[in-house]
């Protein structure tokens, strides 16, 4: 019911926004165009954000692979750890207004940490930002979360989306309850395993510890089985390469009222096999 309420006007001023986790690879990058048909009519969503630390390979982003994520209908890509393995894309991340980088990170470094888009007449800030425990980070995620806060206040903004790209639950869990009541959505990613704790805490914003990914399932975080077992058992450096079996799309729809916090939080999970579009 909320779903259609929302776009019939009932309640003007929500927005719906539906994110996306990593996409890692050439699968995760097919798999989101694939499934974006079957997503846009589960969710309606006024603004559709996606990680794309993975999208190249497996590991960070380029222009062109940006670019394949936004033509399949995302508007605004977040990233992580992985976001500056391409040189060449530097430049591209410094220009496009509708990628972000950890805002903790040097702030001399290539990129942005926060952005503001427009959807549902609304103006939606992103900002993301990186863990601090076992990632590396220029400040603290807790501070900068405030110093992001501040000037996307001081920028108009209306409705704010947090990416908290960490490795450790309790670090994760920790933003949500620092963000409660301040920001609509806080929404882990980095350890593509969604976790089941969305929920929308008590001050109204949503929470998830991780949204998961897109990618392999039959996979070890999106690298081929085989050669993460081989890693695993024989300690001994080994290329990885993308899985590309059983891929699904996971997500998060959250619903965002018209005080800029959360009303509700839902994870959307899609197998999204190339070309089951076409089916
Ligand atoms: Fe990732
Ligand atoms: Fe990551």
């Amino acid at each position: 019911m909320a779903r259609n309420a929302s776009r019939s006007g009932l309640y003007a001023g929500a927005v719906r926004v539906l994110f996306i986790g990593d996409i890692v690879g050439k699968p995760g990058r097919r798999g989101l165009a694939a499934a974006m048909p079957e997503l846009r009519e589960r969710c309606s969503p006024d603004l559709v954000i996606a990680n794309g630390e993975n999208a190249a390979g497996g590991l960070g982003i380029t222009e062109k692979t940006a670019n394949e994520i936004f033509a399949a209908g995302v508007d605004a890509i977040t990233t992580g750890n992985h976001v500056y393995r391409h040189r060449d894309a530097y430049g591209f991340l410094d220009e496009c207004e509708r990628i972000v980088r950890p805002a903790n990170y040097p702030a001399a470094n290539p990129g942005r940490g926060r952005t503001i888009v427009e959807a549902a007449g609304r103006r939606v800030g992103i900002v993301n930002l990186s863990g601090a425990l076992q990632l590396r980070v220029a400040r603290s995620p807790f501070v900068e979360a405030d110093t992001q806060l501040d000037r996307l206040a001081d920028q108009g903004a209306e409705v704010v989306i947090v990416d908290f790209h960490a490795e450790v639950t309790s670090e994760k869990v920790a933003m949500g309850w620092h963000l409660d009541g301040r920001v609509a959505a806080c929404l882990g990613t980095h350890t593509h395993v969604p976790t089941a704790d969305a929920r929308v805490l008590p001050g109204g914003t949503a929470f998830v510890s991780d949204v998961g990914m897109t990618g392999a399932r039959n996979s070890v975080l999106g690298v081929r089985v085989e050669q993460a077992l081989e890693s695993f058992r024989t300690q001994m450096p080994i290329r990885f390469t993308t899985a590309d079996d059983d891929v699904w799309l996971q997500s998060v729809c959250v619903e965002v009222a018209e005080s800029g916090l959360a009303t509700s939080i839902e994870q959307v999970m899609v197998e999204a096999a190339p070309g089951a579009g076409q089916r």
